[in-house]
């Protein structure tokens, strides 16, 4: 796993700080924007709610998800396994154009948004995890753009990460949750198979293309796991989730594979998840929540929906 040194990440957390500061705002509104033709006319909404506990855990989710910054421009993250590591439950073939063609379109085009925002430079290092839970901050004329590519961008990033091949050493009934992320899904569900069950029938039911999460919350100091479901590439970020979990539903994501058939994408898909690097994220989250946290349950959010009643299934194209 690549890891950024710990003198980068200081220097990016600075500039994540400085990045959503008023100052920051400030010049921002102020710079001028004449070699940016297609871009905002440089007036910069402040954010209505930027989570606290924002620069800390961004740094930390860089680091595991591999989001790197060269030169200006992020690159595609790097997979945690090889291409035919996942076989035979998701065929080389489908792992290689999900990674290479729709992961990497998705980072060039954010990049290129990117590259016309005013103050690019800072715009950039400022990173998308951030930019994503704050999107109101953002220039109101590339806000949705960078919403679906970004997103797209992050989602891969968290669905990618959380994937990979069975420990051929242990059993494949032994190869389930444990500790922490064990008891949270005990505490919140009642049994690993009841959450399974639930996660499996919301994203079953999913309408169109989109993810659904199991996300981490923190009600009144009591953490508990949720399960969410975003459309298309909307982010659960945006929505205030902090999520450890979560499954592609785009059938580019197991067309090649199993056609039109997404349930057998979804009741295989089990077999694929990391339980260790599920753990990775919910320490990451745990690690940098508040002491005082009060973080907002599902009513309480916006922009993401919880799963509905609706009776469709995925078998169809
Ligand atoms: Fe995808």
């Amino acid at each position: 796993m690549n890891h950024i040194c710990s003198v980068a990440a200081c220097l990016q957390l600075l500039v994540c700080v400085f990045a959503l500061s008023p100052v920051r705002l400030f010049v921002l509104a102020a710079e001028d924007i004449d070699d940016h033709a297609d871009a905002s006319s440089g007036e910069i909404e402040a954010a209505s709610n930027p989570p606290a506990w924002l620069p800390a855990v961004s740094v930390r989710l860089l680091e595991l998800l591999d989001i790197r910054l060269e030169n200006g421009s992020y690159e595609l993250p790097r997979l945690m396994y090889s291409y035919e590591a996942l076989e035979p439950y998701m065929s080389e073939r489908t792992v290689r154009v999900h990674h290479t063609g729709h992961h990497a379109a998705y980072t060039k085009k954010m990049n290129s948004i990117l590259s016309r925002m005013p103050s690019a430079d800072a715009v950039v290092a400022s990173n998308p995890l951030q930019q994503l839970m704050n999107l109101d901050a953002l220039p109101e004329d590339v806000r949705d753009a960078f919403r679906n590519q970004a997103g797209g961008f992050v989602n891969h990033a968290f669905t990618f990460f959380v994937m990979g091949p069975l420990d051929q050493s242990v059993e494949v009934a032994d190869q389930g949750p444990s500790g922490k992320i064990l008891d949270l899904i005990t505490e919140s569900f009642g049994s690993t198979d009841a959450m399974k069950e639930q996660f499996s029938g919301a994203a079953a039911k999913l309408f169109g293309s989109g993810y659904v999460w199991l996300c981490l919350e923190n009600v009144a100091g009591v953490r508990r796991l949720t399960i969410t479901e975003n459309a298309n590439q909307d982010s659960p970020l945006s929505g205030g989730f902090r999520p450890v979990l979560g499954i592609d539903l785009w059938e580019h994501a197991y067309y090649l594979q199993y056609q039109n058939k997404r349930v057998d994408y979804i009741a295989t898909w089990w077999q694929l998840v990391s339980w260790e690097r599920v753990g990775l994220l919910l320490d990451a989250w745990i690690e940098t929540e508040p002491a005082d946290s009060t973080a907002s349950s599902v009513e309480e959010q916006v922009g993401t929906t919880p799963p509905d009643d609706t009776p469709e299934t995925r078998d169809e194209l």
